[in-house]
């Protein structure tokens, strides 16, 4: 932002509207509003980042209508008391408060920066923020200081862990200290005997899992800093780390980064209170290895070994580590270590569960099913604060949410004796075969996790005081697990803990319907356990990849859900590098397995930068990744055959997992039109002006759009104009992309897909593809009762069937299990914890509550609130109308909360909220033209904060300033 000659004009002007808004809206100067949430490229106060122009973000909060930002002022200084400043530009007169880029002088590497905001509101009130926020940049391409990557001479299997240590010698006082860390592999650091993290505001100490996170590690490793001052001692300092495969070994790699050696490379920068520093590497020759330790084995699919025989105080000084060997030099890795970005992968506190139901058994009955069914012995409703195992019996634990991440286990017993815990979705119900039963009743359903074994193995130091165990080095997707041991033993506890990406939950979302606030739940569950690291498809069998068509149909309710700012900024740059030099990316993200360029699934590269545009008014992800979408553009320009100019990307996947087939060509053809519509808009929003470059190419975008659409109309329409594909997923795109002739022609292939609902007894029949558009397509175009009606629907295929047979995530499949016939016999595929399907969370939020960003102000600066209440009168067998809905969004200008509550008189009432500095549009249906809008009792267009109050088209539309409202239209 650059303050220019025009300045003073923009002064004028936005005081003029001010002064407007201010008269129009009533409004007197607002006490008690705050400047908060001070965030740095998303995150609040980062460690370590490498951004070189910094964007800030602030939110103004206030209980008043009609609040908004006229200026900012940022200061940045490199001391507390901004003293010494870095960048101060003087007042802008604008009401950014989002993305706002640094633009002082040049950032130095490994420093701490002090910033802080003033506001002035439309009153010309200033308002400074109070929060102590800062940012702190990482290495910035100044070096790893000789560091190399170290790695053992040998180990017994790809999946021992090696351990790492090497003393040093601080001699004076210490000022501060940095550990800049990578792994090859995923690692642990700790420093003098204690693990090490980062201390978060209320005192409490954050660990993060699986550092650095899965990278296309051909290209990019992430880095981590840690301010470790309060781990080192002047005198003599241990640091230690391990290092188990992670994503970089073991199955999931797919051998896809070299040899399965592992790696670690650390760099500690001591500054001592007497100016001068000491930086400490890894080295071979001053780092020793061990393979001895306690982790035996750590890896993803399969779980841990753990032998508490081996704990030792590894990491302090004075351990004897004579026995241990020299390393030697890793040179796997060929790409470059960038500071990490984005949410860290955390035990999510908060969500720890404890088991809702405990089963004991002693071996198996037979009842005459094909696997019998287990022997129970004791059922444990309210866990007892201790169980005792006899050796030869098992313990089924029910964490009543199938969920991602490990158990605690507290135990007593005998050193030597071996705890084995083995994980599962799901529990075998009857024993039978022809139920799909992989063994008795009542014992784990494991056979669709295919080859992952997913397991703990655990042997007891036999401490008399008990003794303590969480895995770190592996993750599982489940509900229930089972639990042996080798010799009798006490339980003190078990407990869950959720383990994955920790971004900031930002959405809710209830109604009156419970099964819907269910399946809302479901969702949620479904999205905290497939972000880990990146977005995956499932975290239980021998997959857990970021598949980019799974994200892609799943993306836009993802970023209501959570705010995915940074991870999805993270996650395009595994797209970029993944991407194939003819311009295809890949199917899965990181690559390290299957393909690349397949409709729906590629063309994530272009759907993830647009939504994360929209709902955090992010340009840069737009810029950052133009090139490489133009690329894929390429790629499907590049598709043409003697027949056909425009096939779109490949057909391995198509309408996946649909109940009725639809031609995967068709569907590649239509998301070329995706493609290409979505580019145009993309172009636009990087245009500066009418003729520039993006301008230009956004009329070429359209264009292309045409042509394509000529073809697919001579190759997939009739001569009345209706699709050759007779199936939901092929009319749902095409009147999405608008690929029809004329309003009329639509608006018969409308009817027709209406016909193809109902006929199907008003369900839907669509896979991934058809499913992800279903909802919002219907309802722009008009059939929003049918929406309600598939939304309610119980029977298979629905939402609302999983949520019937007892799911608590969503299913990789609508009937994963059925408690009329079991487990799908797809056996390969049948996970139960997929998120794709529930894409509809999008359609709860974007039309039943009705919050939309808009395309023109994106990131909530201006809302489009557009709530569309079940109005229906008719309804098919055994539905309800839903009486009552209530969404909230807490964007990066605050939160909005959109909810609605149908009367018995039909009158329906409205509670709004717009955030300080943004404004609305409200788009309400009016049940008849004679019906009014009143706001807190009096009409509408008369309460301070309506800016305007008109009729179009049956709905009332009213022009909002920000505040709390409540509407009744009557
Ligand atoms: C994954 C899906 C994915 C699909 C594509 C499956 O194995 O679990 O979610 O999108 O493959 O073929």
């Amino acid at each position: 932002m650059k303050k220019t000659a025009s300045g003073a004009v923009i002064l004028l002007f936005l005081f003029f509207t001010g002064i407007i808004l201010f008269t129009l809206t009533k409004c007197k100067s607002p006490s008690g509003t705050t400047v908060n949430d001070l965030r740095v490229e998303y995150m609040k106060n980062p460690v370590g980042i490498d951004a070189i122009q910094p964007r800030f973000s602030w939110k103004m909060e206030s209980n008043e209508r009609g609040v908004s930002q006229t200026a900012y002022t940022i200061v940045v200084s490199t001391d507390k008391n901004f003293k010494k400043t870095v960048w101060n530009f003087g007042e802008v007169f604008s009401g950014q408060s989002v993305a706002i880029a640094y633009g002082g002088a040049a950032l130095l590497p490994a420093t701490r920066y002090f910033w802080k905001v003033e506001v002035k509101d439309q009153a010309l009130n200033k308002i400074i923020s109070k929060e102590k926020a800062f940012f702190e940049t990482g290495l910035m391409n100044s070096g790893w200081s000789n560091a190399q990557w170290i790695k053992p001479l040998q180990r017994d299997s790809i999946l021992t862990v090696p351990m790492f240590r090497t003393t040093c010698k601080l001699d004076k006082k210490i000022r501060s200290a940095r550990i800049y860390t990578s792994g090859l592999g995923i690692y642990e650091v700790f420093i003098n005997g204690k693990r090490i993290g980062a201390s978060v505001e209320n005192g409490e100490m954050r660990y993060d899992e699986f550092k650095p996170g899965w990278t296309d590690y051909t290209r990019t490793v992430s880095y981590s800093t840690c301010d470790v001052k309060d781990w080192l001692k002047t005198g003599d300092n241990v640091i230690g780390a391990y290092v188990a495969p992670g994503w970089w070994g073991g199955g999931i790699a797919h051998d896809k980064y070299g040899s399965p050696d592992l790696g670690f490379i650390a760099k500690l920068v001591v500054n001592y209170t007497d100016g001068t520093s000491e930086v400490i590497v890894t080295d071979p020759k001053t780092w020793k290895y061990s393979v001895d330790g306690a982790i035996r084995q750590g890896d993803i699919y399969n779980g841990e070994v753990y032998d508490a025989r081996k704990e030792s105080a590894w990491t302090s000084s004075g351990y004897d580590d004579s026995a241990w060997q020299t390393c030697s030099v890793n040179t796997d890795f060929k790409g470059e270590i960038k500071a990490f970005v984005g949410p860290t992968v955390q035990v999510r506190k908060q969500l720890e569960r404890t088991p809702v139901k405990i089963t004991r058994y002693d071996g198996i009955t037979n009842d005459g099913s094909d696997f019998g069914k287990i022997n129970v012995k004791e059922t444990y409703n309210k866990p007892p604060v201790t169980i005792s195992l006899p050796k030869g019996q098992t313990l089924v634990y029910d964490m009543g949410q199938n969920m991602t991440g490990w158990v605690k286990l507290k135990v007593k017993g005998n050193a030597g004796t071996q705890v084995t815990i083995r994980f599962a979705e799901m529990l075998n119900d009857e024993g039978q075969k022809s139920r799909g039963d992989d063994g008795p009743g009542g014992s784990l359903y494991r056979i669709n996790l295919r080859s992952a074994k997913a397991m703990l193995e655990y042997t007891l130091k036999g401490d008399k005081k008990g003794e303590e165990y969480q895995p770190s080095t592996t993750f599982f997707g489940f509900r229930y697990c089972d639990l042996t041991a080798t010799d009798s033993i006490e339980i003190e506890s078990l407990t869950g803990e959720v383990v994955g990406t920790a971004s900031e939950e930002v959405g809710t979302f209830s109604t009156g319907n419970s099964s819907v606030n269910q399946l809302f739940s479901n969702i949620i569950w479904g999205q905290r356990s497939n972000f880990l690291s990146i977005p995956t498809d499932c975290p239980q069998r021998d997959e857990r990849l970021g598949w980019t068509g799974d994200i892609e149909i799943f993306g836009r309710t993802a970023s209501y859900n959570a705010d995915l700012a940074a991870f999805f900024q993270k996650w395009m740059g595994d797209m970029r590098d993944s991407q194939r030099d003819d311009g295809a990316f890949p199917s899965v993200a990181p690559h390290c397995w299957v393909g690349w360029g397949q409709a729906a699934w590629a063309e994530a590269g272009i759907i993830i930068p647009w939504t994360t545009y929209l709902m955090y008014d992010d340009k840069g992800i737009l810029e950052e990744n133009y090139p490489a979408m133009e690329k894929y553009m390429t790629f499907l320009a590049n598709q043409s055959d003697e027949k056909y100019k425009y096939n779109g990307a490949g057909t391995d996947y198509g309408d996946w997992v649909s109940y009725v087939h639809t031609d995967s060509r068709y569907i590649s053809v239509c998301y070329y039109a995706y493609a290409t519509l979505l580019m145009e808009k993309i172009s636009l929003a990087l245009s500066a002006g009418k003729d520039d470059e993006y301008a230009q190419k956004a009329v070429s975008y359209r264009n292309l759009y045409n042509q394509i659409k000529q073809e697919f109309l001579s190759r997939y329409t009739n001569k009345d104009g209706m699709l050759t594909q007779d199936t939901q997923t092929a009319y749902l795109l095409a009147i999405k992309l608008d690929l029809f002739t004329t309003e009329a022609v639509r608006q018969q292939a409308t009817d027709h897909l209406q016909k193809l609902i109902t006929d199907n007894g008003n369900k839907l029949n669509t896979g991934f593809v058809g499913t992800g558009i279903m909802m919002p397509t219907l309802s722009d175009a008009g059939l929003i009762d049918i929406a309600y009606n598939l939304l309610l629907q119980r029977e298979n295929p629905s939402w609302l069937y999983s949520v019937d047979q007892g799911a608590t995530t969503i299913w990789e499949r609508w009937n994963s299990y059925t408690k009329e016939t079991g487990f799908n016999r797809e056996i390969g595929m049948n996970s139960f914890n997929h998120y794709a399907y529930g894409a509809v969370a999008e359609w709860l939020y974007r039309y039943v509550a009705g919050i939309n960003p808009d395309e023109n102000r994106p990131g909530f600066k201006h809302i489009l609130l557009n709530p569309t209440p079940d109005f229906r009168t008719t309804f098919p067998d055994g539905q309800k109308q839903i009486k009552q809905a209530e969404a909230t969004y807490n964007s990066y200008y605050g939160v909005i909360r959109s909810a609605w509550q149908i009367e018995d008189a039909g009158n329906v009432k409205y509670d709004i909220t717009i955030p300080a500095n943004t404004t609305a549009t409200l788009r309400l249906l009016l049940p008849n033209e004679q019906s009014e809008a009143f706001e807190s009792g009096m009409p509408a267009k008369d309460a301070k904060g309506v800016v305007s109050v008109s009729k179009e088209n049956g709905k009332l539309i009213i022009e909002l300033a920000s505040g709390n409202y409540s509407f009744e239209v009557r």
